[in-house]
C-alpha cells in the first residue's frame, strides 16, 4: 500500500500528539478555544462537561458507537484563526466540513492522521500555504475534497491522482500556479474537476480527455493558458458541463465537441476564439446553456442549430457574428435568455420570439436589426429585461408590453420607433429603468404614473408634447429624469423636486414656461440640472446654492432676469455653469467659480457687466438714476445729456478714489516658511493665462519660473470665506507651512494682499495622478508604479493623521490632489485647505461640507462630520482608481460611482473567486501584474470604502497592509 509509508513517517515525527490521546471532548474544546477568536462568540453549546460523550450532542458533531467524532460540520461561523494541530486527534473523522469560517493559515500537517476522511469541505475560507504531498496521500479513502475559494499557493498537488476513490476535486478560487499536471489524466474515479479561478498557465493537457467518467470540468476564470481547446475533449463522452470561460484561449472551436451528446452546459465566453460556430455542434442535443460571448467569432448562427431543442440560454454578445437571426430561435420551446448584443446581425427578430412563454431576458443591442417588435415577447409574463437599443427597429411598440409586469429594464434608445409610448410603461411595478431616448415617439405622457421602482427615466430627443405630469413627483426612487429635446410645454411641476434621490434633471430644449421652482433645493442630491433652451422667466432662486453636490448648472437660452446671486459662485461642487443668452442684469459677481469662468458662459446678457470692465454698470447707479436713464427719450434729450455728463463726472471721481484705495491694498507681501530667494512681485508676475496648469474649486494654479531657476506652483485662492477671520486662516496656513514629509507637497510660503492669497508650493513636474491615470498617459503607469504611488500617498496621509499635532484631516483626498514629481514619486497636496472654501454663510468656518464628488464618504454627506476615516474612504476610492484605471464618477451611468460600480460588477460574477473579482475590474491597460498584489490592493481598497466608518482601517493600518503583502487578513470582502 503506497499510502502507508508517509503515514508512518508522520507517526514518528509527531508521536507525542498521537500517543497522548485525549478524549474527543477535550479536543473539540481545544479547537473551540483556539478558533473562536477574541470576540469569543460562536459554538456556544460546545461546553465542558463531566459526561465523556457530551461532545456527541454539540452542534455540528456526529459520533460513532464509541463516542468518537465521525462527522464535524461547522459552517458559516467566523472562527478567525488557523486550524490547530489538535484537529489530528479526531482520527475517526469521516466528514469534515469547515466552510465559510474565516479560517486562515496553512493546513496543519497533523491532519495526516485523519486517514478515514471521505468528505472534506474547507471552502470559502482564507487558508493559505502549499499542500504537503504526504498529507494528501494519507487520505486514502477520500471521495470529495473541496477547498474552493481559499488562498492556497504553489503548484497543483500531483498526489491527488493516487486517491482511487476521489470523485470530486475542487481546488478553484485559489492561487495555484504552473501547468495543469499531465498526470491528472490518470484519475480513476474523478467525475468533477474544478480548477477555475487560479493562476494556472501552459497548455490545457489533452490527456484530461482520458479520465474515464469525467462529468464536469471547470478550468477557466483567470487561468491564462497557451493555445486553444484540445480537440480531444470531444471524446469525453460522459461530459455534461465544460467551463473554459475567461482563460485566454485562442484558435477555433473544435468541431469534435459536437460529439458531446450529454453536454448540457458549454461556457467558452471571454476568450480570443476565432472562426465560425461549427455546424456539427448541432449534434450536442442535450445542450441547454451556450455562452460564446466576448470572443472574436465570425459567421452566422448555423441553421442546423434548429436541432438544439433544449437550449435555454444563448449568449453570443460581443463577437463579430453576422447574418439574420434564424426563425427557429423563436420556436425554441425552452429559450429563456437571448443575449446577442454588439454583433452585426441583420434583418428582424423572429416573429415567434417569446411565444414559448418562457423568455426572461432579451438583449439584442447594437446590431443592425430592423423591423417591428414581436408582440408576444412577454407572453409568459416573465420578461425581465428588454434591451433593443441602437438598432434600426421601427413602428409603434406593441401595447402588450405595457402590461408586462415583470419588466425591470426597458432600454430601446436610438431606434426609429414612433407612435405613443404604451401608457402601461409608467405603471409597471418593478420597472427601474425606462430608456426611450432618440426615437420618434409622439403624444403626451399619461397623468397616472405609479412605477414606484423607477430609478431612471430617459425620454430625450423624441417628439413628446403636452405637460409634464406632476405625478412624476411620486416616483420616490427616481434618480435620473431626462426629458430634454422634446416638445413639452407648461410649467415645470414643483412636485418633481420633492424627490430626494434625484441626481440628474435635464429639461433642456423644450417649451417650458414659468419660473424655476424655488422648491428645487428639495432634491438635495442633485448633481446635474439643465434647464437650458426653454422659455423660463423670473430670477435664479437662491435656493439653488443649497444644492451641495450640484456639478452642472445650465440655465442658458431662457428669458431669466435679475441679478446673478453671489451665492452661486460660492458653490464648491459646481464645475460647469452656463448662464448665457438670458436677460440677466447687474454686475457679474466675482465670487468663487464665477471669477474664473469664461465670458462665453455669460454671453448674450446685454445688461450684465463684466466684473473686470472699468466702464460703469447700471448696477453701480442708484435705482432712480437707472430709471431716469432708461426713460430718456428724444424729447428729453437735453436733460439726458446733462444728467449723463453729471454721471460721467461723478463716476470719474469715484474711479480715482477707488483706484487709490485699491493700489494701497494691492501691495503684495511674501511670507516664507523657508528661505526663498525671490520677491513677491516675481510671483505675482507669473499670474498669466499661459501659465495656468490647473483649475479647481479652491482656485487656479499657475506655474511660476523664478529668476533664480526655481519652479514653484502658485495657487490663487478663490472664494475665501468672508466669515472666516484672517487670523484663523493665517494661523492654519502657518501650521501647514510647518509640515515636512517626503510624501507631502511642501508649502513654501504665501503671498498676499488685502484681496487675495497666493500659496506657493513645490512644483511637481508630472502633474497629478488623476491627470496621468485618466489621460492618454495612463498606460505608462504600470502596476509597479501604481503600487508605489499607493504606498507613498498612504504614507503622506498617515503622517497627517497620526504624526502631526494637532492631527490634520485632509478633507479632499482625490487623485487630482496626489502629485507626481520628476521621478513619479507621489506627494499629497492641498491638505487641510478644503474647509476654507465652503458655505460662506455658515457661522462657523469648520462645519461646512468639503470634498469632491465621488470621493465623499457616505456619513459625511449626512452628518457633515469629518474625521480621519472620511479621508480613508476617499483614499480607498483613489486605490480603486489605480486598480481599475477609471474615474470615480462619470463612467458608470448616472448616479453610480466607482464604489457602487465595483460592488455591482463583482456581485454579478457567477464564479466570484478573488481572482475573478480582480479580473472583472482591473485596468485593461495594465500589461502583466502580480495577481496576489492586485488582490491585496483590491482588498485594502474595499476595506477603506466600507460604508460604516468604524469598519475602515486607519491610515497607519493601510500603510502596514500595503507594505506587508500578502497579508493573510480575514476575508473582508464577501466574494
Ligand atoms: C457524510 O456526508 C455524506 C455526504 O454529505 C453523507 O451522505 C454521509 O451520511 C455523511 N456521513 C456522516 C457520518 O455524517
Ligand atoms: C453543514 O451544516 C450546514 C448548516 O449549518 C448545512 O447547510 C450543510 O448542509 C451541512 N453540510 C453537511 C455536509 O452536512
Ligand atoms: C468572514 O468571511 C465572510 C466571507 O467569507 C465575511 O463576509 C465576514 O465578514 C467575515 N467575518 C469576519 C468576522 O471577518
Amino acid at each position: 500500500m503506497r499510502s502507508k509509508s508517509p503515514f508512518l513517517l508522520i507517526f514518528f515525527i509527531f508521536p507525542t500528539v498521537l500517543l497522548h490521546a485525549q478524549s474527543d471532548l477535550q479536543t473539540l474544546l481545544k479547537l473551540k478555544s483556539s478558533l473562536i477568536g477574541p470576540s469569543g462568540s460562536g459554538l456556544d453549546d460546545w461546553a465542558a462537561s463531566p459526561s465523556p460523550s457530551a461532545h456527541c450532542s454539540f452542534s455540528g458533531v456526529t459520533c460513532d458507537g464509541d463516542a468518537r467524532v465521525m462527522s464535524l460540520n461547522v459552517t458559516g461561523v467566523p472562527l478567525l484563526g488557523a486550524l490547530p494541530p489538535e484537529i489530528g486527534m479526531l482520527d475517526r473523522l469521516v466528514n469534515l466540513t469547515l466552510a465559510a469560517d474565516n479560517l486562515t493559515g496553512p493546513l496543519p500537517i497533523e491532519m495526516s492522521s485523519l486517514s478515514s476522511l471521505k468528505y472534506v469541505n474547507l471552502s470559502w475560507n482564507s487558508l493559505n500555504g502549499t499542500f504537503p504531498a504526504e498529507m494528501v496521500l494519507s487520505f486514502a479513502e477520500l471521495e470529495v475534497f473541496d477547498v474552493y475559494n481559499n488562498n492556497f499557493t504553489g503548484n497543483l498537488p500531483l498526489e491527488f491522482v493516487k486517491l482511487k476513490n476521489l470523485r470530486i476535486l475542487a481546488l478553484g478560487g485559489n492561487y495555484f500556479s504552473g501547468d495543469i499536471p499531465e498526470v491528472y489524466s490518470e484519475f480513476e474515479s474523478l467525475t468533477h474537476l474544478k480548477l477555475q479561478g487560479n493562476s494556472l498557465s501552459g497548455r490545457i493537457p489533452a490527456g484530461l480527455a482520458r479520465i474515464p467518467n469525467l462529468q464536469e470540468l471547470y478550468l477557466g476564470y483567470f487561468n491564462a493558458y497557451e493555445g486553444g481547446i484540445p480537440p480531444e475533449f470531444g471524446s469525453i463522452s460522459t461530459l455534461k458541463l465544460l467551463d473554459l470561460a475567461s482563460c485566454n484561449l485562442t484558435g477555433e472551436i473544435p468541431a469534435s465537441l459536437g460529439n458531446l451528446k450529454h453536454l448540457h452546459t458549454l461556457f467558452l465566453q471571454i476568450n480570443h476564439l476565432t472562426g465560425p460556430i461549427p455546424p456539427k455542434m448541432s449534434a450536442m442535443t442535450s445542450l441547454m446553456s451556450l455562452d460564446l460571448s466576448i470572443n472574436n467569432l465570425t459567421g452566422e448562427i448555423p441553421e442546423s442549430f434548429a436541432e438544439l431543442k433544449n437550449l435555454t440560454l444563448i449568449s453570443l454578445f460581443q463577437n463579430k457574428f453576422e447574418g439574420p437571426l434564424p426563425g427557429f430561435i423563436g420556436d425554441l420551446p425552452n429559450l429563456e435568455v437571448l443575449q446577442i448584443w454588439n454583433n452585426n446581425f441583420t434583418l428582424g427578430l423572429p416573429e415567434n420570439l417569446g411565444r414559448n412563454g418562457r423568455l426572461l431576458l432579451l438583449d439584442v443591442a447594437k446590431n443592425h436589426l430592423t423591423g417591428a417588435i414581436p408582440k408576444d415577447l412577454c407572453r409568459g409574463g416573465r420578461l425581465n429585461k428588454l434591451i433593443l437599443m441602437e438598432n434600426y427597429f421601427y413602428g409603434p411598440l406593441p401595447q402588450e408590453l405595457g402590461e408586462c409586469k415583470s419588466l425591470t429594464k426597458i432600454r430601446i434608445r436610438k431606434n426609429f420607433f414612433n407612435g405613443t409610448i404604451p401608457a402601461g410603461f409608467f405603471r409597471l411595478p418593478l420597472l427601474d429603468m425606462l430608456e426611450l431616448n432618440d426615437n420618434y415617439f409622439t403624444g403626451e405622457l399619461p397623468e397616472q404614473i405609479s412605477a414606484d421602482k423607477l430609478g431612471s427615466l430617459t425620454l430625450s430627443n423624441n417628439w413628446i408634447t403636452g405637460k409634464v405630469p406632476p405625478a412624476i413627483g411620486d416616483l420616490t426612487n427616481l434618480g435620473i429624469l431626462s426629458l430634454d429635446m422634446n416638445k413639452f410645454s407648461g410649467e415645470i411641476p414643483p412636485e418633481i423636486f420633492n424627490l430626494k434621490n434625484l441626481s440628474k434633471v435635464n429639461f433642456s430644449g423644450n417649451g417650458f414656461t414659468g419660473e424655476i421652482p424655488a422648491s428645487v433645493a428639495g432634491s438635495s442630491h442633485l448633481t446635474f440640472l439643465d434647464l437650458s433652451n426653454n422659455n423660463l422667466r423670473g430670477g435664479i432662486p437662491v435656493s439653488i446654492s443649497w444644492l451641495l453636490t450640484l456639478n452642472l448648472l445650465n440655465l442658458s437660452r431662457n428669458q431669466l432676469e435679475g441679478p446673478i446671486p453671489d451665492e452661486i459662485g460660492l458653490m464648491k461642487s459646481l464645475t460647469v455653469l452656463d448662464l448665457s443668452y438670458n436677460d440677466f442684469s447687474g454686475r457679474r459677481p466675482a465670487t468663487g467659480l464665477l471669477k474664473d469662468l469664461d465670458d462665453r458662459f455669460f454671453a448674450g446678457n446685454p445688461n450684465l457687466c463684466s466684473p473686470h470692465s472699468s466702464s460703469f454698470c447700471q448696477s453701480d447707479l442708484s435705482p432712480s438714476q437707472t430709471s431716469h436713464k432708461q426713460h430718456s427719450s428724444s424729447n428729453m434729450a437735453a436733460a439726458a445729456v446733462a444728467s449723463v455728463t453729471a454721471l460721467l463726472l461723478l463716476s470719474a471721481a469715484w474711479f480715482l478714489l477707488r483706484r487709490r484705495r485699491l493700489e494701497k491694498s494691492r501691495v503684495w507681501k511674501l511670507t516664507a516658511f523657508q528661505r526663498l530667494d525671490f520677491r513677491a512681485e516675481e510671483v505675482v508676475e507669473c499670474l498669466k493665462e499661459e501659465n495656468i496648469i490647473g483649475r479647481g474649486g479652491a482656485g487656479v494654479v499657475y506655474r511660476g519660473s523664478m529668476a533664480n531657476g526655481i519652479d514653484v506652483a502658485i495657487k490663487r485662492l478663490t472664494g475665501r470665506a468672508n466669515s472666516c477671520n484672517d487670523h484663523g486662516f493665517m494661523a492654519e496656513i502657518q501650521t501647514l507651512g510647518g509640515i515636512r514629509h517626503r510624501n507631502i507637497v511642501r508649502l513654501l510660503g504665501y503671498v498676499s494682499n488685502k484681496d487675495s492669497n497666493l500659496l506657493l508650493y513645490e512644483y511637481m513636474s508630472h502633474g497629478s495622478l488623476g491627470e496621468m491615470l485618466h489621460g492618454s498617459k495612463g498606460a505608462h503607469l504600470q502596476w509597479e508604479s501604481r503600487h508605489r504611488i499607493a504606498v507613498e500617498a498612504a504614507k503622506g496621509l498617515c503622517y497627517l493623521h497620526h504624526d502631526c499635532s494637532p492631527s490634520i484631516i485632509h478633507r479632499d483626498v482625490k487623485s487630482n490632489n496626489i502629485l507626481l514629481d520628476s521621478d513619479y514619486e507621489a506627494h499629497v497636496a492641498d491638505f487641510g485647505l478644503a474647509k476654507f472654501f465652503h458655505d460662506p454663510g455658515a457661522s462657523e468656518c469648520m462645519s461646512s461640507i468639503a470634498g469632491s464628488y465621488g470621493y465623499i464618504a457616505p456619513e459625511y454627506a449626512y452628518t457633515l462630520r469629518v474625521d480621519q476615516k472620511s479621508d480613508v474612504y476617499s483614499f480607498g476610492v483613489v486605490l480603486l482608481e489605480l486598480i481599475t484605471g477609471r474615474k470615480p464618477v462619470g463612467e458608470f451611468g448616472e448616479g453610480v460611482d466607482i464604489v457602487r460600480w465595483v460592488f455591482k460588477t463583482t456581485g454579478e460574477l457567477s464564479h466570484p473567486s478573488d481572482a475573478a473579482v480582480v479580473l472583472a475590474v482591473v485596468d485593461s491597460r495594465l500589461t502583466g501584474y502580480p495577481l496576489t498584489g492586485v488582490v491585496n490592493l483590491f482588498k485594502i481598497a474595499m476595506m477603506c470604502v466600507e460604508d460604516e466608518s468604524s469598519a475602515r482601517p486607519t491610515m497607519r493600518q493601510v500603510v502596514h497592509m500595503l507594505t506587508n503583502p500578502p497579508q493573510p487578513s480575514p476575508n473582508l470582502i464577501s466574494l
